[in-house]
């Protein structure tokens, strides 16, 4: 065909739109019963804002142009850089803590392949100015809640929780420098993905002498499953170095952030999993992702704290966490679930008439039922009445109200339950028929 969809970027059909709009409404429902409240951001931006605030791999995936203005512009990969622009900006008069969110579509020019595609929609949830764990087990509750309001539960996904602030001190205790730690990081966030004698390779780059024992600690660190496990290694690591109370305090906050995920009951959702590092080069404390329970697949959404960015985009300091639940994933797990719901987008009542003349009392019915909240449609063309209940049939469509002249002469309308073939004299009179319809509904 000679006009396509572009790699990557997807047209709606009805059901498709059905189901968006389905997920929306899910999204929107879980943000508001904690209170999170809606913002919005432009799709194009200045390129300046994603380049090195989002890291590497995000600026080589960008969609850039130069407008006619001559501008550097980019479509936005991600909400955060613009979001941490809209909080910094306001920072000294907003309500603290603030709780936003925000559903939009994002634009990645990435290999379009199982989950991932160039054009996206992200659900976007972010908390600002509260530097305490309440803050990640808020957003770790509502993250869960966004999942189990579409029918899926812990046999279906589960909560990867890892830390930023721990893998610093982990890097640190082999002598990775400042300067070279986002490096490392995104690493590490590669690490179970490439192969062994290329991580070896870039690896050696930035710990010549260790490595041995360094890939040996670092194949325990991402065994730890539990708090217990954690404290051990860590514990036993920080012999190395002078970071001690560093890590103690840390290990405190660990366990109060899991202290508060139990007290709402949702400790059999979490796993701790330091495989987890994230791409993103912002996140400063706990970092976190969704997978599919058996952790098969793509990441279903992801998040961490980041309590730098708006600093650096606008020199006013706030802390900030969020995560980015995102709609391609999601839609492929609902699918192998066996959880996506069936849209009906076919009308309440069906107006059938066969005869021109009855048209003007079937749209002025249309009209009042609608006006009371009902989906009313009708032919354009009348046709006979055995056309009309075949078509009907084949659409599933459940009820049928009959214009017939007969009818029309006492005021009546004929009103057919067509999956039980039941029928019905109706008046019309005295604006009576909502009232009458809603009796056999
Ligand atoms: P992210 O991990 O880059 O984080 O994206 C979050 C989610 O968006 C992913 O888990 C995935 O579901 C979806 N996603 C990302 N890229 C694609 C793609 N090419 N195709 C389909 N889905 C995709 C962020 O974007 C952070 N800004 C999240 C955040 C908010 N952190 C703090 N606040």
């Amino acid at each position: 065909m000679k006009f396509e969809t572009l790699p990557g970027f997807r047209a709606f059909y009805p059901d498709e739109c059905a189901l968006r709009n389905f997920i929306f409404s899910k999204w929107k429902a879980s943000a508001n019963a904690y209170t999170f409240i809606e913002y919005d951001a432009p799709t194009l931006e200045p390129i300046e804002l994603f380049k090195e605030k989002s890291g590497s791999e995000i600026v080589n995936q960008l969609f850039n142009f130069t407008d006619k203005g001559g501008r550097a512009v980019a479509l936005r990969p991600e909400m955060t850089p613009s979001l941490a622009r809209l909080i910094g900006a306001k920072a000294n008069s907003l309500r603290l803590p603030a709780k936003w969110y925000s559903i939009g579509e994002q634009f990645r020019y990435e290999r379009p392949q199982k989950g991932r595609l160039r054009s996206f929609y992200q659900f976007n949830v972010d908390i600002f100015g509260e530097s305490g764990v309440g803050a990640e087990a808020e957003l770790i509750a509502c993250l869960i809640d966004s999942f189990k309001s579409l029918g899926l539960d812990s046999c279906d996904f589960k909560i990867c929780l890892s830390d930023r602030t721990l893998w610093v001190l982990f890097l640190k205790t082999f002598g990775i420098s400042d300067e070279n730690m986002n490096s490392v990081l995104s690493l590490m966030d590669k690490a179970q993905r490439i192969n062994v004698e290329k991580l070896k390779e870039s690896l050696l780059e930035y710990i010549p002498d260790d490595y041995e024992s360094f890939l040996d600690s670092l194949s325990q660190l991402i065994k730890v499953k539990n708090i217990e496990d954690l404290s051990s290694f860590f514990n036993a690591l920080s012999f190395r170095e002078k970071v001690v109370d560093d890590i103690e305090s840390r290990l405190n906050d660990w366990r109060r952030l899991l202290d508060l995920v139990n007290y709402i009951g949702l400790d059999a959702y979490i796993d701790i999993d330091f495989t987890i590092v994230r791409g993103l080069a912002y996140y400063t404390g706990f970092v976190f992702e969704a997978f599919e329970a058996d952790g098969k697949g793509r990441a279903l959404a992801g998040g961490g704290r980041y309590d730098d960015l708006i600093h650096r985009l606008t020199g006013n300091q706030m802390s900030a966490v969020g995560f980015a639940m995102g709609d391609v994933t999601l839609i492929d797990l609902l699918r192998i679930k066996k959880k996506l719901p069936v849209f009906n987008l076919n009308p309440d009542f069906y107006l059938v008439f066969s005869d021109e003349k009855l048209r003007s009392y079937a749209m002025q019915d249309a009209s009042v039922l609608r006006n009371a909240g009902f989906k009313i449609e009708y032919p354009f063309k009348s046709q006979s009445f055995s056309k009309s209940f075949k078509s009907l049939k084949q659409r599933d469509i459940n009820f049928a109200i009959l214009y017939g002249a007969e009818e029309i002469d006492k005021d009546n309308v004929k009103f057919i339950n067509l999956k039980t073939g039941k029928e019905n004299l109706i008046s019309r009179a005295n604006g009576k028929l909502v009232n009458e319809l809603r009796k056999f509904m």
